[in-house]
């Protein structure tokens, strides 16, 4: 699917926003995401715990989110954190990513510039259900 440029530009800035919004003492690392479904942006950042085990990251934030608003897919995600070089999603984040965005478009931004990336080069052997329903 082909992304508008204003359109990732939004995202990029939703992204960008909503990273002032983590709540991330612990690591000092804030992260803010933002996903595009069916033309509508979803955002989250990540939000940590002292019991570390139960932080959450930005993208797995707003995926959950934009799911629980009623999002049955994701086209894109994009990601943002305020460091010189970008940061790409982790692998819980990716497999997140693969239930609802197979073919998403992964955008990751920093301030010291941005690389995109497709969710099939992240994660190529995603666990899948076909492989679930060989039970
Ligand atoms: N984090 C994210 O939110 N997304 C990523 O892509 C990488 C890591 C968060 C988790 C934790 O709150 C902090 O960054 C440091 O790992």
């Amino acid at each position: 699917m082909t992304i508008l440029p204003a359109t990732l530009d939004e995202l990029k800035l939703r992204a960008h926003e909503a990273a002032a919004q983590a709540y991330s003492p612990y690591s000092r690392f804030p992260v803010g995401a933002a996903v595009l479904s069916d033309g509508t942006v979803h955002s989250g950042a990540n939000v940590e715990n002292v019991s570390y085990g139960l932080s959450i990251c930005a993208e797995r934030n707003a995926i959950f989110g934009a799911i629980a608003r009623g999002a049955k897919r994701i086209d894109a995600v994009v990601l943002y954190t305020p460091t010189q070089t970008i940061t790409t999603p982790c692998g819980a984040c990716l497999q997140v990513i693969a239930e609802f965005g197979p073919d998403a478009l992964i955008v990751c931004c920093s301030d010291g510039g941005e690389r995109e990336y497709t969710l099939r080069e992240l994660l190529p052997a995603a666990f899948n259900a076909p492989q679930l329903a060989k039970r």
